[in-house]
């Protein structure tokens, strides 16, 4: 069976992903394996490995879907030792959680398999990362949301932006 790896995601635009890359920066004496400026995004729902005939499905879900826009605020940068990755994240606004909420049920609906965990909303800057404590403070990043988008993980090539979707 052919399957696509996949996930729904905000998808920065030019001013989003310098500001990023410039957050990003402040920490690069300090780690060495960069998430490239191309693939930097933030996820709302990890689909992982779907079939690939389902895609028509998944993407006619995501039209159903009625969500209004709103704001983030990315506002510190954190790591998870499990993952071992380090990120620039912030708290989870309502309408944020109602449109993960909606993905996941869409989704559901559609009898797809996929591990979910609660949604806390950041932007992975380093991977590899075995030691991440004491990170400092950051000036924050407001991210207004008025989109979102189907992204494709191909092994060693960048992200591909499938398709996306406005929020109201
Ligand atoms: P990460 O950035 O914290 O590693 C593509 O792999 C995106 O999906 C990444 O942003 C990654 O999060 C996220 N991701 C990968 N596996 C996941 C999982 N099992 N559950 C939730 N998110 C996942």
């Amino acid at each position: 069976m052919t399957t696509r790896r996949l996930f729904f995601a905000l998808w920065p635009d030019q001013t989003l992903r310098q500001a990023l890359i410039q957050r990003r920066a402040s920490l690069e004496a300090r780690f060495q394996k960069p998430v490239p400026d191309r693939n930097l995004h933030l996820t709302l729902l990890f689909l992982g490995n779907q079939p690939a005939e389902r895609l028509d499905e998944i993407e006619a879900a995501a039209n159903a879907i009625r969500s209004p826009a709103f704001e983030l605020q990315l506002d510190r940068f954190g790591w998870f030792e499990r993952a071992r990755v380090v990120w620039l994240g912030g708290a989870a606004p309502k309408a944020g959680c109602s449109l993960v909420k909606a993905l996941e049920q869409g989704m559901r609906g559609l009898g797809l398999n996929f591990d979910r965990r609660p949604w806390g909303p950041h932007v992975t800057l380093f991977r590899k990362v075995s030691e991440g404590r004491n990170l400092p403070p950051v000036a924050a990043l407001t991210w207004p949301a008025s989109e979102f988008a189907l992204i494709e993980s191909i092994p060693s090539r960048p992200y591909q932006v499938l398709r996306t979707w406005a929020l109201d």
